[in-house]
């Protein structure tokens, strides 16, 4: 039997620059050459998934009639993600303006353009029912998120990266991850990573809340800290991406939640040492010889 993974969420074509710093209000800073990359929350978590090996992923989003469509639908299929099922809108493929200073950190506006007509249509709700983990992120219509939690058949899991941050209407969750401004936010609350993540299980059984170089919470019966990785980081766009779809494959593969936490913060490591979101992402052979390779927590 095949494992399956559905992602719903959105796709944009990143615009990049590099600058010395990020811009204060009303500030102009000059920058570095605008780089094209593809991303979008939705589709670099589909990419993860995919290169995480062994899984089938659907990719289930909505773009425009124009070149940036061509441009991100060729990057999920390199990655062997399949595309049969996506929307096609009248409305320009999302895209996100991206700044990254010398320390890897950015800054994103997101435009979202197609992803705001996202409305899954009774093929792409099948789809999702015949998936083993629905993955989906707050970039898309929160009706969207909330028939693919619904369309889900009974065993599979929702996955829910609750990012951007968003109110969030009432959803029946199986795992929801968060990193710590989300956490709070959701929470409407200030606390520890633990403290945090026990609130939120009133939304899910099971939280993970991402603390970059720290690792991560994964909270189920139990709290456990995972440590992080230490790795000098370029750009740390995506990466929260790459560790939710990494996550999203290990358990349709019936991999414990810590497990899948373990290898999803290898990826993420590993994609905070690359420029980019989808042109981070490590294969499941790289993030073997990564997590085996003596580096150090
Ligand atoms: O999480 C990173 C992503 O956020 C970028 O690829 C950008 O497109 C925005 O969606
Ligand atoms: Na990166």
């Amino acid at each position: 039997m095949t494992e399956r993974v559905a992602v719903v969420g959105s796709a944009n074509v990143d615009l990049v620059v590099d600058v010395s710093r990020q811009p204060h209000g009303g500030e102009t800073v000059l920058g570095g050459e605008v780089r094209r990359s593809p991303g979008g929350k939705g589709a670099n978590q589909a990419v993860a998934a995919a290169l995480a090996g062994g899984v089938e992923t659907t990719f289930l989003g909505a773009f425009g009639p124009d070149d940036g469509a061509d441009f991100l639908l060729a990057s999920l299929t390199k990655a062997g993600v399949r595309t049969d099922l996506v929307s096609r809108v009248d409305s320009a493929t999302g895209t996100a303006f991206i700044m990254v200073s010398p320390d890897g950190e950015n800054s994103i506006v997101v435009a979202p353009g197609a992803n705001s007509l996202l409305s899954l249509a009774s093929a792409q709700l099948e789809r999702i029912a015949a998936a083993d983990v629905v993955l989906a992120q707050l970039e898309i219509p929160l009706e969207a998120v909330t028939a693919a939690a619904a369309a889900r058949r009974s065993g599979a899991r929702m996955v829910l990266n609750a990012a951007p941050s968003r109110p969030l209407p009432d959803l029946e969750l199986d795992v929801l991850v968060v990193n710590e401004h989300e956490a709070a936010d959701l929470a409407g609350t200030t606390g520890t990573p633990e403290e945090l993540a026990r609130i939120l299980q009133q939304r899910a059984p099971a939280v993970v809340i991402t603390l970059g170089a720290a690792g991560c919470v994964v909270a189920e019966q139990e709290i456990v800290h995972l440590p992080g990785f230490q790795v000098s980081s370029v750009d740390t766009t995506g990466a929260g991406d790459t560790f939710c779809g990494v996550l999203a494959a290990a358990l349709a593969e019936g991999r414990p939640l810590r497990e899948a936490a373990e290898r999803a913060g290898a990826a993420a490591a590993l994609a905070v040492t690359r420029p980019g979101a989808q042109s981070a992402v490590p294969t499941v052979a790289e993030v073997a010889e990564f997590a085996t390779g003596g580096n150090a927590r």
